[in-house]
């Protein structure tokens, strides 16, 4: 079976003007116009996403949203809908992000509304989890990430997931320069791939791509990208710079 091939990340999170965006998107082109053997996204703000989207045409770098509502239209204020996303160009859409999840009230049974919204749009969902400190601490890992994976894809049949992509993000590694050991790493994805297996068979599990999120930089991208369960990369602080991100893009293992 075909290795799987890295996915190297950008969430921009509410950073940048559309303007900003456009720059700092055709600046990383240049830098990784060579790129060929991985997958390349951004995800900029909403109002950036259609500048962003042009900017990127015919390029080796998709477009990516940070969230998105599940209904298709209606009175719903301030929200997106997945096939606004998709004519803005979109291929990927995050879901579930732990910035979503503590301030914004965002529950394993909205992700999982949002993530069936993603695939019938024919959008790829990057499904967020990761536990929180406390939760490490008191030895509860596993089983949050068992529950985000199971109530977060629950209902869904395998053929649904064909472009699933997961991203474990520990919370008290986002933001704060504390990166997860590669053998942490390692472990939780390991797990995560388990937990695919367990629900959905060897062959869903080991095409799904897991990717690591979490003060990951240019300095410590090489190490993490080493490990065999690690497909990718959901950088936030360090892709706001293009040469920063450029060099996370073209890790070497
Ligand atoms: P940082 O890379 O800034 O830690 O953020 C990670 C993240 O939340 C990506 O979605």
């Amino acid at each position: 079976m075909d290795a799987r091939r890295p996915l190297m990340a950008g969430n921009w999170k509410m950073f940048k003007t559309h303007t900003e965006a456009v720059a700092t998107a055709s600046e990383l082109l240049h830098l990784v116009s060579g790129v060929t053997d991985r997958d390349i996204m951004l995800a900029p703000t909403y109002s950036a996403l259609v500048p962003v989207g042009e900017a990127l045409q015919n390029s080796n770098i998709s477009l990516g949203a940070q969230n998105l509502f599940w209904e298709s239209d209606g009175a719903f204020t301030g929200e997106i809908a997945p096939g606004m996303l998709k004519a803005a160009g979109c291929e990927y859409v995050i879901i579930g992000h732990s910035e979503r999840r503590q301030y914004f009230g965002e529950t394993d049974g909205t992700v999982n509304k949002r993530i069936r919204a993603a695939i019938e749009a024919d959008l790829r969902p990057v499904l967020c989890i990761g536990e929180t400190e406390t939760q490490r601490d008191a030895d509860e890992t596993f089983s949050v990430l068992d529950k985000q994976i199971q109530n977060g894809l629950q209902n869904f049949a395998l053929a649904d997931l064909n472009h699933l992509v997961v991203a474990y993000e520990p919370v008290w590694a986002i933001g704060t320069g504390k990166t997860a050991s590669t053998d942490q790493a390692q472990e939780a994805h390991q797990h995560i791939r388990s937990l695919l297996e367990k629900a959905f068979g060897q062959d869903l599990a080991h095409r799904t791509r897991i990717l690591y999120g979490g003060s990951v930089k240019p300095d410590n991208v090489d190490e993490l990208m080493q490990m065999p369960d690690l497909d990718g990369a959901l950088v936030g602080g360090a892709s706001l710079k293009a040469d920063s991100f450029g060099r996370i893009v073209q890790f070497q293992t």
